[in-house]
């Protein structure tokens, strides 16, 4: 990466802002369902006490208009302590005096939470006047928010150009492996997509067509491009919008010798929901009345075959209705075939990182990105506003 990071400049007895992305899934009671990306910043916060620093971490959590209880930091901060075994103090705002004397009371090593830094309309609108308060209770600024790094927010970017800003481990590692796969891939180069609509996918479809040497598409988008070549779909989803686009982005895959590669077989039922009756069939054969909810076995057959003779793949979004257990064993094939690969596996965030963690296969990917937005904006080549405002290198 050609950005600083936290390894090129002193840190020691310095108070560290550390922007980090705590916008975890939480469940009714407030509890935290999923702590993958406290976890993942852990070792920039172990390093930086190592040091001797003082670390403030700043994040939001969920989009709150106002202050809003269910959405306080505070169970992020009790979980963050217990994994990495030390206290966290926490402060019931992000600016002001509370915040300015906490952290004047730290200690080097010490952690101190600010609170959800979207309690404020001030840090979407990218406000530098709330960028400065925020600098203002320290010497140094981290970004390791990888998931909120295609936000130009005032704790993402303005305060980056009020303090020497440089990136956490995550960020390193988030951005060394994308952009690897982007830049210099070992070849070949296999992008697998799914997710629901074509219109979220288009972007990432026309960056990597000129990269990659083979796209599989499935999940919901799947029916959009089957459509476009004149098959009957059924009541499965139908992105009629992208129609023409979808024709154009088929049409450009040709030209650039990219496999496209579509379902050749898929899981329909008469309802969508689960225990539903399902049957396979082919894609020329999709009943009138049926909802098309998953790749079939012959495509992932197909689909496996290609995964196995890819040296890096690049998967986002899932292959059918994961959420239904049993329409989730496209994805899970897909996920299977990627773990089994000796290629270099990269998950994008989002549904399909949730996905291949609730299936079991996380720890044989290569890497699982923490962004859902951030991971598919980089895919579309599109520069991160929390990555460019750091200092080169
Ligand atoms: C995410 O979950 O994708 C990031 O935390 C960004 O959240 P946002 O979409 O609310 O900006």
């Amino acid at each position: 990466m050609d950005k600083k990071t936290i390894r090129d400049i002193d840190v020691a007895g310095k108070r560290v802002l550390v922007r980090v992305d705590f916008n975890v899934p939480l469940d009714s009671e407030g509890r935290i369902t999923d702590d993958t990306r406290i976890r993942a910043v852990v070792p920039t916060i172990q390093y930086l006490v190592e040091q001797g620093a003082r670390a403030i971490l700043v994040s939001h959590l969920g989009r709150p208009k106002g202050v809003t209880d269910s959405l306080r930091l505070d169970p992020v901060a009790a979980r963050l302590s217990k994994l990495i075994g030390r206290p966290v103090a926490k402060v019931n705002d992000c600016i002001g005096d509370e915040v300015a004397e906490a952290a004047a009371r730290l200690q080097n090593g010490d952690i101190l939470l600010l609170e959800n830094v979207r309690f404020y309309k001030e840090e979407e609108k990218n406000d530098l006047e709330f960028a400065k308060k925020l600098a203002s209770i320290a010497d140094v600024y981290v970004n390791d928010a990888f998931g909120t790094a295609h936000r130009a927010h005032a704790s993402t970017e303005g305060v980056a150009h009020l303090l020497p800003a440089v990136s956490g481990f995550l960020m390193e590692k988030e951005i060394e492996y994308l952009g690897k796969a982007l830049s210099s891939p070992e070849r070949p180069f296999v992008s697998v997509l799914g997710g629901a609509k074509v219109a979220d996918k288009i972007g990432v479809i026309e960056n990597l067509i000129p990269q990659v040497n083979s796209l599989l598409i499935g999940g919901g988008m799947a029916f959009t491009f089957l459509k476009a070549q004149g098959k009957e779909i059924g009541k499965s989803l139908l992105d009629a919008d992208s129609l023409n686009l979808a024709k154009d982005l088929m049409a450009k895959a040709a030209r650039a010798g990219v496999a496209f590669e579509l379902p050749v077989d898929v899981v329909v039922v008469a309802e969508v929901e689960p225990g539903a009756a399902s049957q396979t069939v082919p894609v020329d054969a999709i009943p009138a009345d049926q909802y098309g909810v998953d790749i079939g076995p012959e495509t992932v057959k197909r689909f496996s075959e290609t995964i196995a003779g890819a040296k890096t793949v690049v998967w986002n979004g899932p292959m059918g209705v994961f959420e239904i257990v049993d329409f989730a064993r496209g994805t899970e094939g897909v996920a299977h075939a990627m773990s089994a690969s000796g290629a270099i596996t990269i998950v994008g965030g989002g549904d399909s990182a949730a996905a291949v963690e609730q299936l079991g296969y996380g720890d044989k990917i290569t890497h699982i990105s923490t962004g859902g937005g951030a991971s598919l904006e980089f895919l579309e080549g599109k520069a991160l506003p929390g990555v460019v405002a750091l200092l080169d290198r």
